[in-house]
């Protein structure tokens, strides 16, 4: 299937406001003393797709990690402002992070199966959150997410495989199946391309277009080409600041910044 055949089955209107999923407001994140993210305020919304763009060490990761608190596990990290999902501050005390993780879901740049058998890679979560009573239900969830994730034929007849011995692009969708399997809202996905070659590249970004309208998802990528086909909404940043966010169509066709329309010509970065 290429591209232009996707067939796009969006519960939004296209013109509808969307709710806003995730909302940021005067983030600010340290390392130590160096500042990474300075005053970054955007939202979220559901049903849509956004990319973050803008140069190597600008805070993508950096603020995409704030989302659902993966900074956490750097000691020197420490994030000020505030961050909602559906409302409740996630930087709260009250805020279980487990949960969190599990409704903000992340793939990452590498794939990074664990060393477990394909039926493992994707049960794991279920388990661990007990979303399936009975060996069957888990079974269903198993075939379910691989299923959304566009792996299932694939590794159908193979579920007792090590996840390690799949392709790289296999890995990465199987990544996608794991974040899939835990019925997250929000999918955060840092450069979830970068390792892969065209055609596996092509098949990830096919299965975005899929998984949207079931998800709030959010992609960092530094190919513009990329942003522009799976994104409806972009941020640029740059230096720790969010220089610009809107309708990607308008990002790339008519950006209000300067900075913004250097970057996305080419002109550095
Ligand atoms: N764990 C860390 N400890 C200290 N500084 C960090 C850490 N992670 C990132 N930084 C710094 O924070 C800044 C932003 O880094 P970040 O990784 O968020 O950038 P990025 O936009 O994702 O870059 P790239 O496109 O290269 O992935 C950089 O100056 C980086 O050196
Ligand atoms: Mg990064």
């Amino acid at each position: 299937m290429t591209m232009t055949q996707v067939h796009i089955d969006t519960p939004v209107q296209p013109d509808a406001p969307a709710p806003h999923k995730m909302t940021a407001r005067n983030v600010d994140v340290f390392y130590g003393s160096k500042q990474a993210i300075k005053d970054v305020s955007i939202d979220v919304d559901m049903d849509r797709v956004t990319a973050f763009i803008g140069p190597s060490g600008c805070g993508k990761s950096t603020f995409l990690r704030t989302l659902n608190r993966m900074n956490d596990t750097v000691s020197s990290a420490r994030v000020t402002g505030d961050i909602r999902l559906d409302g409740d501050d996630i930087y709260s005390p009250q805020m279980d992070v487990v949960q969190l993780r599990a409704r903000v879901g992340m793939v990452f740049q590498k794939p990074n199966p664990f060393p477990k058998s394909i039926y493992e890679n994707v049960a794991y979560g279920p388990r661990i959150h007990g979303l399936a009573a009975a060996r069957g239900e888990m079974d269903e969830i198993v075939e379910g997410s691989l299923k959304r994730a566009g792996l299932w034929e694939e590794v159908k007849d193979r579920l007792s495989d090590s996840g390690t011995a799949l392709s790289g692009g296999q890995q990465q969708r199987l990544c996608i199946a794991r974040a899939i399997a835990v019925d997250p809202e929000v999918i955060l996905m840092d450069e979830p391309c970068s390792a892969l070659d065209p055609i596996a590249t092509a098949k990830i970004e096919e299965l975005i277009h899929e998984l949207r309208g079931r998800y709030a998802i959010v992609i960092v990528t530094h190919n513009m080409q990329q942003a522009a086909r799976v994104s409806q909404r972009t941020a640029f940043f740059h230096l720790g600041t969010l220089v610009e966010y809107g309708e990607t169509s308008e990002i790339f066709t008519n950006p209000r910044e300067v900075r913004t329309k250097d970057y996305i010509t080419g002109r550095y970065g």
